[in-house]
């Protein structure tokens, strides 16, 4: 494999980002930096996704044009993944000109091979979900399960898709293929959806919507956000209904497409529908990732808990976003719904980025250059089992991630860490140097030294600024693949004087902590 295709959903820009869509960039990050260390030609998908009645209705109360609301509002999500350090390839956005012409290609084809057909419709519209709703969404009241607000009664012509034309290959896909919906207990959620769907509404008069993409040769219709929204992991890559660009060509199919667990029906039908009826092949995988909650609520504007990446980097004084990364990353088993809280985000990256992992490169360091002015000698270069240790947690880590467990990948590297500070523990390379042992107490710290070389590749993807510090520490180079590393990257001779060594990572202020949660 020498090239990797991953996406983000893309978020809605009725509002600045918060820590649930941080959660799905990060964690896409993580699996797209883990795959730059094991292929040549990984890339990154993520976006915005602007049009639909949401934005329209808020630009409205705010007195401004859509775009206007658009522009403003995408720069805050580029600017909060610039801060976590996610280096996407690319960022689309549902209203860049190519975009929108590549969507009125597909809806014009689909409608030529009569995929597409006109309809009127009478059906209750939510905005939250931008979807018209069954009666299985809806409550006791008729809300909306999710969004607990009435929707709206419409009654339209309006463009439909025929998704019951692929029902039965879509049910197909997913019973042959049990690893395509990650995690694979929600397959069957997906199936019994599969049950009783019908053909879905596509476009919207324009008279009750305009903010969106015309549909061409009609323009009393605007093509409804989910085609729009969807087509974006092709359109960005240059995808055209004729003439597909080389890009295309090279990264498609996806390997993997992270989303939430709350739009996985759109991405396991509308999408593998969308792909068929264009004769585009399906992504290798979806990963549906569980919910972040705060304080174990529901983030919601009404409670006024929504937490942003901006605001934890704030309160706690963070120059760099690794530990919130780490966090983040290991928030919740692979499909599960996880939790953030100051207290728990402040212990755990204490524990495990500082106390564990930092402080072990850090004494290890300082005790060669106190023992051995800062020297390897060629007697301490000998093989211990802890090698054998390096190359399982690799092969163990590898194996998660084929298999997009992210937060399990990173207990593996937990598990050899706190391996090697029992290794130190149990030899006491002090003990060694009192007694005078130098030779042993030497190659105690050799050995530590050459599986912090691995550690900090296998961190890397969750904690890149750390990495580096640790590499350059141990003039390891950190761009090594994962296939490439061998247990003899510490050289002989001096590997470092008393001024170089610094702390990879500072405990977070408890004070800091407790200041934020005031807020
Ligand atoms: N625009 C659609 C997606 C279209 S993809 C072709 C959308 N946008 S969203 O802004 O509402 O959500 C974007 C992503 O963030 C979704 O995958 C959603 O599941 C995720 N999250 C939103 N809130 C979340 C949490 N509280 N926790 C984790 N992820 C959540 O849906």
């Amino acid at each position: 494999m020498d090239k990797f295709y991953t996406t983000t959903a893309i978020d809605y820009v009725n509002g600045a980002p918060h820590i649930g869509h941080a959660y799905e960039k990060i964690l896409t990050n993580v699996i797209y930096r883990h795959f730059t260390q094991r292929v040549s030609d990984p890339y990154m998908l993520t976006g915005v996704d602007e049009h639909g009645i949401k934005i329209q209705k808020l630009a409205q109360s705010m007195g401004i044009e859509p775009k206007e609301l658009c522009d403003t509002n995408a720069q805050k999500f580029a600017d909060a993944w610039k801060r976590l350090d996610i280096n996407y390839s690319q960022l689309i956005r549902t209203t860049s000109e190519e975009h929108k012409k590549t969507v009125q290609k597909i809806f014009k084809k689909l409608i030529e091979q009569g995929d597409i057909y006109k309809n009127s419709y009478k059906g209750l519209y939510c905005a939250g979900c931008e979807a018209f709703l069954s009666d299985k969404d809806l409550d006791e009241e008729g809300c909306c399960l999710i969004h607990k607000k009435k929707p709206e009664e419409v009654s339209e012509e309006n463009y439909f898709f025929k998704l019951t034309k692929y029902k039965q290959r879509i049910i197909d896909h997913i019973k042959q293929n049990p690893d395509f919906i990650v995690p694979s207990f929600r397959a069957n959620e997906v199936l019994n959806q599969l049950e009783n769907i019908e053909d879905i509404s596509v476009s919207r008069a324009k008279t009750n919507v305009s903010w969106g993409i015309d549909v061409l040769d009609d323009p009393e219709q605007v093509i409804y956000v989910w085609i729009d929204a969807l087509s974006n992991y092709i359109t960005a890559l240059g995808y055209d209904t004729e003439n597909p660009s080389e890009k295309f060509k090279k990264y498609w199919p996806a390997e993997v497409q992270v989303i939430g667990k709350d739009i996985l029906k759109f991405h396991s039908i509308y999408w593998l529908a969308l792909l068929m009826a264009l004769d585009i092949e399906l992504p290798k995988h979806l990963l549906a990732h569980g919910w972040i909650t705060i304080d174990e609520a529901k983030m919601s504007k009404s409670l006024g808990n929504v937490v942003s990446p901006d605001s934890v980097m704030d309160s706690f004084n963070l120059e760099e976003p690794d530990a919130l990364r780490y966090y983040m990353a290991t928030a919740a088993p692979c499909g599960k719904d996880g939790n953030y809280s100051d207290d728990d985000f402040k212990e755990k990256v204490n524990a495990h980025l500082a106390n564990s992992m930092g402080n072990l490169l850090n004494r290890t360091l300082s005790m060669l250059v106190k023992y051995f002015d800062g020297e390897i000698k060629p007697e301490f270069v000998q093989k211990s089992p802890l090698f054998d240790d390096a190359i399982q947690a690799i092969k163990e880590v590898k194996h998660h991630f084929d298999y997009f467990e992210v937060s399990e990948a990173a207990q593996k590297i937990v598990e050899l860490v706190d391996k090697t500070n029992k290794y130190v523990t149990d030899n006491a390379p002090w003990t060694l140097a009192k007694e005078e042992k130098m030779t042993e107490c030497g190659v105690v710290l050799y050995t530590v030294l050459e599986i912090m070389c691995v550690i900090s590749s296998l961190i890397y993807p969750y904690c890149p600024n750390i990495a580096t510090k640790m590499a350059s520490q141990l003039k390891y180079d950190i761009n090594t693949k994962l296939d490439d590393i061998k247990i003899e990257n510490i050289k002989t001779g001096k590997l470092i004087s008393k001024e170089e060594i610094v702390p990879v990572f500072l405990r977070l202020d408890s004070e800091l902590a407790d200041k934020s949660k005031k807020k």
